[in-house]
């Protein structure tokens, strides 16, 4: 079988801030596990991300903090790659669409996207009415300018959206507008834009998520709320055309030989998915190919695109983007040909998180207010693996979950230590004190060994039947249930009692852990990176002990094993919030 190819991505972050548990929750900690199984099956994967630094998001902040822009974008740009590294989520590469050594092939990348679909007429360029600050002298971008809502008369309406009835609003419709730039009243002005014929992609973009919806497209089984958002929404509404150009000047300079283009620039929306191949392309020269060998990657049919994303991304991801990319196509097919940038094999979107601490209500995660469990605070006490383990079992594949300080800390003890980490403990430190440290003889193998061993070929199955479908929780728990099985296997075999009457019997069960362990060790890598690297060196497996396909190897008798290590500790909530 041909090696299969992925690129994965997940959502570019805005460099304006640090990452909190539920940003990993949503989008970077499933497509690392993801990746990381992938790469275990023989997959050649790239694993793109970088930081969206262009647009209102980083400006505002900017401006708060009385920054350079382009300096703070620089700062958390870094932060954040701190922070995922400490998680060990390995990207091939952590781009930025504005940082210095990307700047510029990002800036042709998506100049490029912008000509080749304004080549093909896809653009409608109309003046429309926007609110414009006379003593700043620019347009307002919708989150500078705040007012009354025209729906619900709340005066915390924003000029993309009503914080009090949460109604999606129209700047221009707002009563009683407010720059938040200069706290003048604004005024309406003419201006021009350039509107993606979104009216005209529809069609296409309907069949094509119709066959995802069936499942017809090579597998892949987009999960329900994706498919809701956008051919739900493309149904049930249709699609007007879009702005992709703004009045700004932080961002992709508009390409055009055009008095009307001054002093504008590519909608944010536009340029960040762009990123996805720009850093591709910027990997394949720091790998020292050509950056023409994206290609490779996007415009393969080989190949497979999936993005890892947050809810609030779907319709940017399932309709916008691959509308975008469509646009560019030189056929009407949906499927695009060789040579043709290919649509997303699957998006794989997560809800959002909540919070809760000890003795409060759960709410939201909010960084104005202070409520989040920062990742920079968090490594700061303690390893990856205990909140990887947590966000997985805990994360919000379908319905808004909440991050509950409690809980984290009764499963590490309860699950990830009592189960994982003391089967571990108890069958290596055995191996060591009763069997100097080396794997004893199989000997003939009863009813109940071949059981246990069959369950960890299941578990592997399983675990990867349910990472081929992105479904993270369901094979964790597929895997806690091979520990928890080895648990009920070592009790059931009682080795402790069986050293001192029938030491065959007693090889014969602590083979079997061992042999549980080492499977242990290669499904829960994806997962738990740090602590299956731990195992390894404990049982110290031949050959890569992530490869999938080698699972359920034996160690061989007499296998000599490594020293006994503890795998988990025991964590108390208030190491976490010591404040
Ligand atoms: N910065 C956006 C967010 O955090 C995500 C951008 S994803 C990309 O919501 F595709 F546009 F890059
Ligand atoms: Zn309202």
């Amino acid at each position: 079988m041909a090696q299969r190819r992925f690129l994965v991505t997940a959502a570019l972050p805005y460099s304006n801030g640090r990452l909190h548990v539920g940003h990993i929750a949503g989008a970077y900690l499933p497509a690392d596990t993801y990746v990381r199984y992938l790469r275990a099956t023989g997959a050649d994967v790239r694993f793109i991300c970088g930081s969206d630094d262009n647009g209102v998001a980083a400006l505002k902040t900017a401006r708060e903090q009385g920054r350079d822009v382009a300096d703070l974008t620089r700062h958390y740009n870094r932060c954040q790659q701190a922070d995922f590294a400490g998680l060990w989520i390995n990207f091939d590469i952590y781009g930025g669409t504005h940082q210095p050594d990307y700047v510029a092939v990002h800036e042709r990348f998506s100049q490029d996207f912008f000509l080749k679909i304004h080549e093909k007429g896809l653009f409608t360029k109309r003046t429309d009415k926007q609110l414009y600050d006379l003593e700043a002298q620019q347009f307002l971008p919708d989150r500078f300018v705040r007012g009354r809502c025209p729906h619900c008369g709340s005066d915390k309406a924003f000029g993309d959206q009503c914080e009090g009835c949460g109604r999606a609003l129209d700047q221009i419709s707002l009563l009683d507008p407010v720059s938040m730039m200069t706290s003048s009243k604004p005024v309406l002005r003419d201006t021009v834009h350039w509107y993606l014929r979104l009216d005209r992609l529809q069609a296409r973009l309907a069949a094509w998520l119709t066959e995802k919806k069936n499942g017809r497209t090579g597998g892949a089984c987009w999960r329900p709320v994706v498919i809701n958002q956008s051919l739900g929404r493309i149904e049930s509404e249709g699609l007007p055309e879009r702005a992709m150009t703004r009045d700004l000047t932080w961002g992709v300079p508009l390409p055009l030989d055009d008095p009307d283009a001054k002093g504008k620039s590519l909608y944010v929306w536009f340029d960040a998915p762009i990123g996805y191949v720009s850093f591709t392309a910027a990997l394949c020269r720091r790998r020292g190919e050509a950056l023409e060998d994206y290609e490779r990657w996007w415009k393969d049919p080989e190949c497979r695109v999936v993005h890892f994303i947050g809810e609030d991304n779907i319709v940017f991801h399932a309709i916008t983007w691959p509308a975008m990319l469509l646009a560019t196509h030189d056929s009407e097919s949906i499927q695009g040909e060789r040579h043709e940038y290919q649509l997303p094999h699957n998006v794989v979107a997560n809800s959002f998180m909540n919070i809760k601490f000890p003795g409060k209500d759960e709410e939201k995660i909010s960084k104005s207010r202070g409520n989040a469990v920062w990742i920079e605070d968090y490594l700061r006490t303690f390893d990856p693996d205990p909140l990887r383990y947590y966000l997985t079992v805990a994360a919000p594949e379908q319905a808004r979950t909440a991050f509950d300080v409690d809980d984290f800390i009764a499963r590490n003890n309860g699950e990830l230590l009592n189960a994982f980490g003391n089967f571990f403990n108890r069958t290596l430190t055995f191996a060591h004190r009763y069997f100097e440290g080396k794997v004893p003889a199989p000997g003939e193998r009863a009813a109940e060994d071949r059981e246990q061993l069959q369950r960890c070929g299941d578990a592997v199955r399983m675990a990867g039947e349910a990472l081929e479908a992105c479904r993270f929780k369901a094979a964790l728990a597929e895997v806690m249930s091979l520990a928890r099985a080895g648990n009920g296997y070592f009790d059931a075999t009682k080795p402790f009692q069986t050293r001192k009457s029938d030491m065959e019997a007693c090889g014969r069960a602590i083979n079997v852990c061992l042999q549980t362990a080492r499977t242990l060790t290669t499904i829960i890598a994806p997962f738990l990176p740090c602590t299956a690297e731990k195992c390894a060196k404990m049982l110290r497996p031949d050959g890569d002990y992530r490869a999938w396909a080698a699972a359920t190897s034996e160690l061989r008798a007499e296998h000599p094993l490594g020293e006994p290590e503890i795998l988990v500790k025991k964590l108390e909530a208030k190491e976490l919030f010591a404040d």
